[in-house]
């Protein structure tokens, strides 16, 4: 069957991987596919649904959005948008928020229409996080679901923040941050005193809703984590193995991040026999 997707192949013998020289390079690539549904909903008079990360992974990722909006005319009218997650205890205003964080590479940037944009709420009172966690997943449903999933994954493996040993089957919860994403993101906030405990984000069962996902690992820090996600063992100890049940899924790559796998030989070698597999499938 032929795909309307560019960087999914039509037959899964492996995770779907692009591999790219650079993080640039990979980035454009998947702005252009992401770019192309959202041409394609405008012309059908329909809107896209996207499920967008924060991080530094996904900066040039918004950074060619912009770029394809201020110069190639890219408008974002039809898009309404929900963010992974967000730090616990941060208003969408605090200055280390990731709503901040979204405003500044990309919201304030694009004619993306301010009632469209769906972000956690860090600041939410404790004895209203349930509901809110609750509120936002019917918010997801409401909107039709997410098409198009953007993510990151953390060294430890992470996706948005769902830590090792949580539930492959979370909805959007309440987390404890693990003390390697503390260590990892705490030079944002100063210091690990300052940086947030917790956090909001919506669970690995809510991320494989997504009709399509597209992950991003960039440079040497991710090779054991993208290692884990792609050839297994599907377990909650990674939770980004639990791509490897989405039938949808492409892990978007540079050299570095990928040099840990152990089968890129094999991928090659199947990737380059240009079969006709419809025949077979
Ligand atoms: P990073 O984080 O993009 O800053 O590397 C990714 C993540 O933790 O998911």
């Amino acid at each position: 069957m032929q795909t309307e997707h560019t960087l999914l192949p039509t037959r899964l013998e492996h995770v779907p991987l692009a591999v790219f020289a650079h993080r640039l390079t990979a980035s454009c690539a998947v702005a252009a596919e992401v770019a192309g549904l959202i041409r394609a909903r405008q012309r059908q008079g329909r809107t896209v649904v996207l499920g967008l990360a924060t991080g530094s992974t996904p900066v040039s990722f918004y950074a060619e959005f912009v770029r394809l909006h201020r110069e190639e005319r890219l408008s974002f009218a039809n898009v309404i948008t929900f963010n992974l997650d967000e730090y616990r205890g941060l208003s969408a205003d605090h200055p280390r928020s990731y709503g901040r964080f979204m405003r500044r590479h990309l919201f304030d940037l694009i004619d993306l229409p301010e009632t469209r944009i769906h972000l956690l709420d860090g600041a939410v009172p404790d004895a209203a996080v349930d509901a809110h966690c609750r509120e936002y997943e019917e918010k997801i449903r409401a909107a039709g679901g997410i098409d198009f999933q953007i993510l990151g994954i953390g060294r430890n493996g992470h996706i948005g923040f769902n830590e090792p040993t949580g539930s492959l089957r979370s909805r959007t919860w309440l987390k404890i941050l693990s003390e390697q994403t503390l260590k990892d993101n705490s030079a944002v906030f100063g210091s690990l005193a300052e940086m947030p405990k917790h956090a909001l984000t919506m669970g690995i069962g809510t991320i494989l809703d997504a009709r399509r996902i597209l992950l991003l690992a960039f440079g040497p820090a991710k090779v054991r984590a993208v290692e884990h996600m792609v050839e297994g063992p599907l377990a909650a100890i990674c939770p980004g193995s639990a791509l490897q049940l989405h039938p949808r899924a492409t892990v978007i790559l540079d050299e570095n991040s990928a040099a840990g796998l152990h089968y890129a030989d094999h991928y090659r070698w199947i990737d380059s026999h240009k079969l006709d597999w419809q025949k077979y499938d």
